[in-house]
């Protein structure tokens, strides 16, 4: 069995999603792939209880139980490392991540990390991508999942989807379709890795 683990620091808006495709499209039968864990960087993550009602093990690296060590980022990495590798992933996927891995994790998981962003990448890279892009005048918005390089928001593009922005739009209108479309593409590019790899 290939193992998924799932990351996530907030909501798992897009985790459940994902858990909700493999089960509904039979991921298991098909590829022969399971989400095997969600892991969380913050105790209170509420994507945490949701991931345990659809029956997916959790667990907690509490990012700011490193805030004290002399290379808080590192050792973080470290101990997310240790509860990753448990589950020897195939894929390793960040949903709603919001922490900055550093390059040393990044390479460790190099070809099983993979990200997704709720902009269409290459533009807004980084925080608050809706706002930026109503401030642009943009008439399209949209969501990006891509490779996860050491450059933040910057790795191969494995898939998008574009959603138009609409007369009176705010942020939050705006994320909000944005992210119901994330729901599809993230599952979707997800079934396509693990078809190439079957
Ligand atoms: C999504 O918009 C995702 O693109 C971004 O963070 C948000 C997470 O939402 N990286 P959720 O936790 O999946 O609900």
């Amino acid at each position: 069995m290939k193992n998924i683990v799932i990351l996530i620091s907030g909501g798992g808006s897009n985790m459940a999603a994902i858990v909700q495709a493999a089960q509904r499209e039979d991921w298991a039968g098909r590829f022969g792939a399971r989400v095997a864990a969600v892991i969380g960087s913050k105790a209170g993550a509420p994507g945490l209880e949701l991931a345990r009602a659809q029956g997916v093990p959790t667990e907690v690296v509490e990012h700011k139980a490193f805030a004290q060590e002399a290379d808080p980022r590192a050792a973080f990495d470290a101990a997310l490392a240790i509860a990753i590798d448990r589950h020897a992933p195939a894929l390793v996927l960040l949903a709603g991540f919001m922490r900055i891995l550093t390059p040393g994790f990044v390479q460790r998981y190099e070809g099983r990390l993979v990200n997704i962003h709720p902009s269409l990448l290459p533009a807004f890279a980084g925080l608050q991508t809706h706002q930026r892009a109503l401030d642009a005048g943009c008439q399209f918005a949209g969501a990006t999942v891509h490779r996860v390089t050491p450059e933040l928001d910057h790795g191969p593009i494995l898939g998008q989807v574009v959603v138009p922005v609409l007369p009176g739009d705010t942020a939050q209108s705006l994320g909000q379709r944005v992210l119901t479309q994330e729901h599809r593409l993230f599952p979707r590019v997800v079934a396509a890795l693990l078809a190439q790899a079957a």
